[in-house]
């Protein structure tokens, strides 16, 4: 992979430079709730606009339905990376149409400019090669040179993360080269114990994820609200909490083998429950208790790690020398429930090993959980990337950046 450095080496003044970004970030509204992807894009933007290049940064947000769709504009994102890199960011309000060619053209040496979400376009997404070949073709006669920095999209064969690479001289940014840098550490010679926390909602999400673990880690700790399938599949009760029953086979058979092969396997022991999903809006107090893991009452939902869950993983992350973190605890956006996801963070927080938090939601809940960035071995951009990653897959963005 050609890095941005050799990139510069060669000269990029005066040139239009392509920055495949991953500006999704979380929005109410128009207002950004965390711009850490932002900020992870901003030393690639920076080093190419001081560097003479005409800087065109694109990204995703959201999932639109290939046509424009202004709940998923970009215009948030580019504001905020102006005020990042303290310049004008120019806005195109399409991404291959007149406003892009425009904006581009009246991009000067140094400059920057943001074109519109790609997923306006079907051709982004689109399973056929054809379909996303012809878009990539008209995102290509935008630029001179592709620089791939959205490491959060690398696991989407995605016309600008796949196709667009192909057909301009390319290199990888300083956010790939770095989160490749970290990841590397989570599959070849991992210091031990090496202990993983995984969340979320989904376990169809991590399956595969799981099933490579296995084969790695020392100790899975298991929360969120992929929790309750395991705790089912032990036979307890899980009320009316998230359950994936289709799933408990899968989940049996990781029990099992997680048993033969000496790896622990943790789930919570205790569980904040209540009757209601909580108004993750007006985030109203909600009537809520702590129950035993497996004595859910019908009627119940688990929406978060109970007490002595959290000092038991806290125990179990204590001595771990590498610990990878995907997935909040609990339901972290709504104050009663953020005591699992906050316990994890402050866990890996006091650890002396090298941690990782992978991911969107546990990259930003640590952040709107008022922790230091900086007290963290790693926070990745990438959540589903990191995850596909560390299961081994080839992802079609950095295999595009290879030659
Ligand atoms: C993410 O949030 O994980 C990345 O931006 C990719 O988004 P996607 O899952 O909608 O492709």
């Amino acid at each position: 992979m050609k890095t941005i450095d050799e990139l510069l080496a060669e000269g990029v003044t005066g040139k239009r430079v392509f920055v495949r970004a991953d500006l999704n970030v979380p929005l109410s509204g128009t207002t950004i709730t965390d711009d850490g992807r932002i900020r992870a894009v901003r030393p690639t933007v920076e080093k190419l606009a001081a560097a003479g290049a005409r800087v065109i940064v694109a990204s995703h947000l959201g999932r639109p339905k290939g046509a424009p769709d202004p709940a998923f504009s970009l215009a948030p994102a580019a504001a905020r990376l102006g005020e990042l890199i303290g310049a004008d960011v120019a806005f195109a309000t399409d991404t291959v149409g007149e406003s892009a060619r425009a904006t581009v053209a009246a991009l000067t040496d140094g400059k920057v400019a943001v074109i519109e979400n790609l997923r306006f376009n079907p051709g982004e997404t689109s399973k056929d090669d054809a379909e996303r070949g012809a878009f990539a073709d008209r995102l290509a006669e935008l630029a001179d040179v592709y620089v791939g920095d959205g490491f959060g999209a690398v696991h989407r064969k995605h016309a600008s993360v796949f196709d667009l690479p192909a057909r301009l001289p390319h290199a990888a940014g300083d956010l790939i080269a770095t989160e490749v840098g970290v990841l590397k550490k989570l599959t070849e010679n991992v210091e031990r114990p090496y202990a993983v926390v995984l969340g979320g909602s989904k376990v169809s999400d991590k399956l595969g994820v799981i099933d490579h673990l296995l084969e790695r880690a020392d100790r899975i700790l298991i929360g969120g609200g992929m929790a309750y399938t395991f705790l089912k599949a032990q036979g307890h009760e899980v009320g009316s909490s998230l359950l994936q029953e289709d799933q408990i086979p899968a989940v049996l058979e990781y029990l099992e083998r997680a048993e033969a092969k000496g790896v622990e396997f943790v789930l919570p022991v205790d569980v904040v429950v209540s009757e209601q999903f909580p108004d993750l809006r007006t985030k109203a107090p909600t009537e809520h208790r702590t129950v035993p893991a497996d004595a859910i009452p019908a009627g119940f939902m688990g929406l978060d790690n109970g007490p002595e869950t959290n000092k038991l993983y806290a125990s179990k992350l204590a001595d771990a020398v590498t610990v990878f973190w995907n997935g909040p605890m609990g339901v972290f956006e709504h104050p009663d429930y953020t005591e699992g996801t906050r316990a994890v963070a402050q866990a890996l927080v006091n650890s002396s090993g090298f941690s990782v938090v992978g991911g969107g939601d546990s990259a930003a809940a640590v952040r709107i959980l008022g922790f230091d960035e900086n007290a963290f071995g790693h926070i990745s951009t990438g959540g589903g990337a990191s995850l596909e990653y560390l299961e081994g897959k080839t992802l079609p963005g950095l295999a595009a950046l290879e030659d």
